[in-house]
């Protein structure tokens, strides 16, 4: 139990690192919890107009989901499978409950997207496909990630035997994952169906 715990507790101090406001911050850019959605996340830092914040955000913020469970693929032999779901997992929370930003953290897309491709790489291909074909059609970043979120455990079952062997623990943190998702995305879904969600790189406030 207590490398799971050391696991947990190391993605979980990753997860905690806010790549939206180190990475504004860095660059002389406003602290995205200052305006648009507030939230700090990538979506929210295009809204500051700078697309090289936003992609920095992004691919960190993947990253740093990705990196944990990557490690233990390589150096966690012995390990039970559920290690690569719980650092998954730690590491999503860090995202949206980061220890270094009083609590207050994103919504996990990046994150999420970032432990799918280290769980399984052609899940994540499929789970990002979703999320660009229905942003591109609509123009909603939230709403291309909840139907990414609500995909991902259907298509992991869908892809078990003959693209991957699905795991029990990976299944359950998936679809925690997907849960939590939808909760931080509340907001969200009242704007989109109140018609008043922004549009991805409209600047707002
Ligand atoms: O990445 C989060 C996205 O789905 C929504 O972000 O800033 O529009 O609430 P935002």
């Amino acid at each position: 139990a207590w490398p799971l715990l050391a696991i947990a507790v190391g993605a979980y101090l990753l997860g905690s690192l806010s790549f939206a406001v180190i990475v504004s911050r860095a660059m002389g850019l406003a602290d995205p919890r200052s305006y648009g959605s507030g939230n700090p996340g990538a979506t929210n830092v295009l809204r500051s107009g700078s697309k090289k914040a936003a992609a920095a955000t992004l691919l960190l913020d993947a990253f740093k989901g990705w990196l944990p469970v990557a490690l233990l693929g390589w150096f966690g032999a012995g390990l039970p499978p559920a290690a690569a779901a719980v650092a998954g997992l730690a590491a999503f929370l860090g995202h949206l409950y980061p220890v270094f930003f009083g609590f207050k953290g994103g919504k996990g897309v990046a994150t999420a997207a970032g432990v799918i491709l280290g769980w399984q790489p052609l899940l994540g291909l499929a789970v990002v496909m979703v999320w660009v074909s229905v942003a591109l059609v609509s123009r909603y970043s939230s709403l291309a990630a909840l139907t990414a979120a609500v995909l991902a455990p259907a298509l992991y079952l869908a892809g078990n035997g003959w693209l991957w062997q699905a795991n029990a623990a990976v299944l359950m943190a998936l679809s925690l994952m997907g849960l939590l998702l939808l909760w931080r995305h509340r907001e969200n879904m009242r704007r989109l169906l109140a018609g008043t969600e922004s549009k991805i790189g409209s600047k707002k406030k």
